[in-house]
């Protein structure tokens, strides 16, 4: 007898072709096994990776709250624990290949735990193959594109008692009113689009998450006027790469509409993550420019300061074109902070080519900058390219970068010391209770004393040390 259910498998063939998408209004019905057995009861999400991930959690959180269960922190009180997983780094995956090899303790004590395996892992054909290999414990593999089906794959597991694999490559449907449970009290990540269709060189997302999918600005609006409505302060537009925004929809909708329709609804703050510097156009910094409620800041990836290693990359700027973006970003925006992610070590990268990445660097002065040693991802095109490059000396690249990406960020981190910023206040600050943190406009840590009525708010805090990551500050009574 077969002991697992396959509904589909990921394949990366299916996932590199492009359909026309489609929007489909999703209603929760919570199947009656679900709730026999796990009504009241307790759950646990580990999310890896990035923020389309975070979104994703809270998805899984809002389908099986639906279903009348809670949160728990505790391993041992949960009946059902998710892996949500990121496969963009190698080291990234084997984190999460350890991770799991730690539940399978929970199994042995709770029998009638159901452990599931959700994310980008779990879609890449070889990563699944292995993970069903070496951990037969897990009861649940989850493709990206089938979380709306949570609760119906759990009740697959409880009613047949089966193993179940869903992992579709080729769904292009975007999903509405997937009932949500918001991590953040005050801060709020709003999908704009969904997979992307960019396929640098490099980059597993596109197989991962599939076809570059926008959601109906209505969709979007209706969302972003709930969360202004219930108090929210600060809304970041989620795309893996926003600038794409509306594309798909062939009506003429563009990011910079969104933008500034989002804007118009008067949340405080509005951010979104992230912008390929490729399509970043003059509509978009215009827009930025005209409402203060649109947050300074823009993470602009570069990945390399080469014009040859950016066309290996299929990135279609040049350096040229992307230090233009900048000074028009700085000439509209003198107080734009920047941030960015730069790869080193992209199969045969000559000491030249690094050489001139670290002088794009030097040049654009960023305030904080994601680095890292390039790592192939099996399916891309870059990881069939030969490589001449030591692992040696792909190391001592990056150990370069950080020295000179280290620098910026403390010259630039220490220009806040006597300035006052406008703080979001989070909440008790994780590292002493006597403390409450927040986040400045331009998305640093900062700690300061003050009253608890002030977690939600927005207030002036002055910084009076740097401590290059976060800052401690004092509260300016206005
Ligand atoms: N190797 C190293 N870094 C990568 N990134 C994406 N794919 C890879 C890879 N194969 C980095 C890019 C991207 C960030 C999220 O992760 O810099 O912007
Ligand atoms: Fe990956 Fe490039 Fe798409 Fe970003 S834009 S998710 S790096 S393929």
């Amino acid at each position: 007898m077969n002991k697992t259910i396959i509904n589909n498998l990921p394949s990366f063939t299916k996932a590199r072709k492009r359909y026309p998408s489609k929007i489909v209004n999703f209603k929760v019905e919570v199947p009656e096994s679900v709730t026999a057995k796990l009504s009241g009861k307790s759950f646990l999400i580990r999310t890896f990776g990035c923020q389309a991930n975070i979104r994703d959690e809270e998805s899984m959180a809002g389908l099986l709250k639906a279903a009348n269960m809670q949160r728990t922190e505790n391993e041992k009180a949960a009946s059902v624990i998710i892996i949500n997983t990121c496969a963009v780094r190698e080291g990234a995956e084997q984190r999460i290949f350890g991770q799991i090899g730690n539940l399978k303790q929970l199994k042995l004590i709770n029998r009638d735990l159901i452990i599931i395996v959700a994310g980008c892992v779990v879609q890449q054909e070889e990563s699944l193959v292995k993970l069903r290999k070496t951990f037969p414990f897990i009861d649940i593999f989850m493709g990206t594109n089938a979380i709306h089906k949570l609760l119906n794959l759990i009740d697959t597991k409880i009613t047949q008692n089966k193993k179940v694999v869903d992992v579709p490559s080729d769904d292009v449907t975007v999903y509405e009113n997937v009932p949500v449970e918001r991590i953040a009290p005050h801060k709020a990540f709003v999908n704009i689009t969904y997979g992307c269709d960019k396929f640098c060189t490099y980059c597993i997302v596109p197989y991962t998450r599939g076809k570059e999918r926008s959601r109906l600005p209505e969709d979007i609006l209706r969302e972003c006027k709930i969360l202004v409505d219930s108090g929210y302060q600060e809304i970041t537009l989620v795309g893996q790469n926003v600038n794409a925004y509306g594309l798909d929809l062939k009506n003429g909708t563009t990011f910079s509409y969104i933008l500034e329709e989002v804007a118009k609804l008067g949340i405080a703050r509005l951010r979104f993550i992230t912008s390929h510097p490729w399509n970043f156009n003059d509509e978009m910094i215009n827009v930025m420019a005209k409402y203060p409620n649109i947050m300074r800041k823009i993470h602009l990836p570069l990945q390399s300061g080469s014009d040859e290693i950016l066309k290996l990359m299929g990135r279609r700027y040049t350096v040229k074109d992307y230090l233009e973006l900048v000074s028009k970003l700085r000439a509209k925006m003198p107080d734009i902070v920047l941030t960015t992610d730069i790869i080193v070590g992209f199969p045969n990268e000559t000491e030249a080519q690094f050489l001139e990445t670290l002088k794009v660097v030097d040049k654009v002065n960023y305030e904080g900058a994601f680095t890292f040693i390039y790592s192939p991802r099996s399916g891309t095109p870059a990881a069939r390219m030969v490589d001449n490059v030591s692992r040696e000396e792909k190391g001592k690249r990056f150990d370069c970068l950080k020295e000179l990406v280290d620098a910026q960020t403390e010259t630039n981190a220490a220009k806040y010391v006597g300035k006052k910023c406008r703080v979001l206040v989070d909440g008790v600050s994780k590292k002493d209770i006597n403390f409450l943190s927040g986040y400045t406009e331009s998305d640093r840590v900062v700690h300061f004393e003050g009253p608890l009525a002030l977690i939600g708010k927005i207030v002036e805090v002055k910084i009076i040390e740097s401590r290059v990551y976060s800052f401690l500050g004092e509260l300016v009574n206005e």
